[in-house]
């Protein structure tokens, strides 16, 4: 196990304040949470892109708190250091501030996250202020939100004209008065991420897809090692190729078990032939 300390609240402001840009990646197991924290990650998403790295689901929308909690608290066991990020699913905390509430006390309670994300702009602000005011660190999410993807038109750049670039300030400003400690920006336009993170007072702005000039980046992790089959998105730099490691080794294991390489002597456990002499008799 690692011996790094527990990333904190403060330590990220202390990152922002010294210009060192913070390390985020999504994460939804135990192994990979383990490795994750031994490399030095800063803060981990779990995200409700589980649906579909994990579940196979083509959106995020079926995702269940039950599924965010379970995936959460293993990600928890892995990685003990790393702040960590619960996702708010579907339907989660847009009904009403109360089962915002909650259900962001049950990421905190149940698999010790150390924050919650949640997706939308100005109608989500008072989401945002119900959680903070109830003690609990809330960031918020903006750009291509996925789990407006059908009211969005599909996985595209968001605040490319003037106009909305101008909302996606205003909402960013919004989240930020009413509490949020940190924004997440997907898929805006590099120009408008500088803009945010530049008005930002107490804020922390994160980009994904949305160029250098925030605080900090955050990818996807299965996106970074060829692990999600169905598409690439431009802005997921592949940092190996897992996929293919792993699918050339299941390739070979076909063909040891096939043609009876596999298993050999070492792998396999055999017993004193004394031990063996007296079992066959037993069965005489
Ligand atoms: O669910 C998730 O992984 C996310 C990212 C797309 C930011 O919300």
């Amino acid at each position: 196990m690692s011996d790094r300390k527990k990333v904190t609240l403060p330590m990220l402001f202390k990152k922002v304040a010294n210009k060192e840009p913070i390390t985020w990646l999504t994460c939804y197991d135990y192994p990979t949470a383990y490795l994750q924290e031994e490399a030095g990650i800063d803060m981990i998403l779990v995200g409700d892109s589980l649906g579909m790295t994990m579940l196979g689901y083509e959106t995020t929308l079926p995702v269940t708190m039950e599924d965010m909690i379970r995936h959460s608290q293993a990600v928890r066991r892995g990685a003990p250091h790393v702040f960590l990020v619960g996702d708010m699913p579907y339907m989660s905390y847009q009904p009403s501030v109360e089962t915002a509430i909650r259900n962001a006390g049950r990421f905190m309670a149940e698999a010790a996250t150390d924050a919650i994300k949640l997706e939308g702009g100005a109608e989500m602000a008072s989401r945002i202020e119900g959680i903070v005011k109830a003690g609990i660190p809330a960031i918020g999410h903006l750009g291509l939100t996925p789990q407006s993807v059908s009211a969005l038109g599909g996985y595209r750049v968001q605040g490319r004209s003037a106009a909305l670039a101008k909302k996606i300030i205003d909402d960013a400003k919004a989240l930020e008065n009413a509490g949020a400690f940190c924004i997440l920006l997907e898929m805006v336009p590099d120009r408008l991420c500088k803009l945010i993170t530049e008005r930002a007072q107490d804020c922390i702005i994160m980009s994904l897809g949305s160029g250098p000039d925030a605080h900090g980046q955050l990818l996807i992790y299965h996106d970074m090692f060829g692990l999600y089959p169905r598409f690439k998105p431009r802005m997921a730099k592949m940092f190996g190729n897992a996929g293919e490691v792993i699918l050339n080794g299941l390739k070979q294991y076909v063909a040891e078990v096939t043609n009876q390489t596999f298993p050999a002597p070492e792998n396999w456990f055999g017993m004193p032939d004394e031990e063996y002499e007296e079992l066959l008799n037993l069965l005489k």
